[in-house]
């Protein structure tokens, strides 16, 4: 018989049919997330769900799927997952690193130009009909090439971002908690330094770490004070790396310049605030969204999800002791 798998949200169709080869798929065909009490029952059966980044899951939904074997997320970052509770419980769990990173970097990338030049303030400008002639003075915005530019959060996306700035003739500072190489660093032609003086120094400050216990609102009240008064934070990493009030204050006090922002804290709700400021470029949480790299990350979930029922080793385990006990 084949194994029982639970897609929580549409997925790229491709992915669809991978997981028909192998398995009973229960699809819910729907582009939004799903409801608590439906994921708990849909989840009852399943021995392997693969999620979304939005579907918690927390004890309370392992309890209700007592036969669970794996949950394959369609998104590098885990932050909705108790992986803990997963591993005591033997259950694997899968995330989707690499395949999004290089399109996660272009929009961290679109979001810095954006928010320096001005972008949607000049589309919008011209909609409205009310360019009228040329000026020198319309919309004046900030350069971006030999500018200096903070990563937080060095791993594979930021490192993306690293190698744009390069080509923009940007001095490259970074912080992690862990050194890179020295002939890493030096490809990239970063500086690893910490905290206080990535935000002390940069121009552009991009956020590209997880969600943790200690990231989140890993930039509030003090972080922005200590940024330059002309700095742009970009933050593509979880809305709850920032703390939301504290940006709105330290924009609206111009304490620092603008912002681009692809994450909120409480997705889909966005602050009031942010919608009507000018100086704030958002997007609602596409950094990943171009066909070719939604296709990819649902194939990698699916077939991760499949080789963990079919006993073969997933590519990407977040908790491998698992699969090796
Ligand atoms: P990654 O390769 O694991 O990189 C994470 C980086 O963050 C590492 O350099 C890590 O280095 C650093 N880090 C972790 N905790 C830290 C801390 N407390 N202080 C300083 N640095 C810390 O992950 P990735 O593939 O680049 O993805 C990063 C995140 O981006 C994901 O977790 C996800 O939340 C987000 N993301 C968002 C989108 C979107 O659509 N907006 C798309 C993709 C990813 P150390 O361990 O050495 O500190
Ligand atoms: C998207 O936010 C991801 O973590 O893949």
């Amino acid at each position: 018989m084949k194994p029982r798998v639970l897609v929580t949200r549409r997925i790229a169709e491709p992915a669809v049919a991978r997981l028909h080869e192998e398995a009973e798929v229960d699809y819910r065909d729907e582009d939004r997330a799903i409801e608590r009490e439906e994921l708990l029952s849909r989840a009852t059966s399943a021995e392997g769900i693969v999620s979304g980044l939005s579907d918690p899951m927390d004890s309370a939904l392992m309890e209700a799927s007592p036969q669970l074997k794996v949950i394959a997320n369609v998104a590098v970052g885990y932050d909705n997952i108790d992986v803990e509770e997963a591993t005591a419980r033997g259950i694997v769990v899968t995330n989707t690193p690499g395949v999004l990173t290089e399109t996660t970097a272009d929009l961290a990338f679109a979001l810095l130009m954006a928010a320096a030049r001005r972008l949607v303030e000049g589309d919008v400008y011209v909609r409205e009909g009310r360019w009228d002639r040329f000026q020198m003075t319309l919309l004046l915005g900030a350069d971006v090439y030999g500018k200096t530019i903070g990563i937080a959060g060095f791993g594979r996306i930021g490192q993306a971002v690293a190698r744009r700035a390069r080509g923009f003739d940007m001095t490259v500072l970074y912080t992690k908690r862990t050194p890179l190489e020295p002939a890493v660093e030096a490809e990239l032609g970063s500086r690893r330094v910490d905290k206080a003086t990535l935000l002390k120094e940069a121009d552009f400050v991009v956020l590209a770490l997880p969600l943790s216990e200690e990231t989140y609102h890993y930039i509030g009240r003090e972080e922005l004070r200590a940024m330059k008064r002309t700095a742009i934070l970009v933050n593509i990493a979880r809305g709850a790396v920032v703390d939301e009030s504290a940006l709105v204050s330290a924009l609206q006090e111009g304490e620092i310049a603008a912002s681009g922002l692809d994450v909120f804290e409480h997705e889909p709700s966005v602050p009031a605030e942010f919608v009507s400021m000018e100086n704030v470029v958002l997007t609602p949480h596409i950094a990943s969204a171009s066909v070719e790299t939604r296709e990819k990350m649902a194939l990698m979930a699916a077939e991760n999800c499949l080789a963990v029922l079919s006993g073969r080793p997933p590519s990407s385990p977040l908790n491998p002791e698992v699969l090796n006990p």
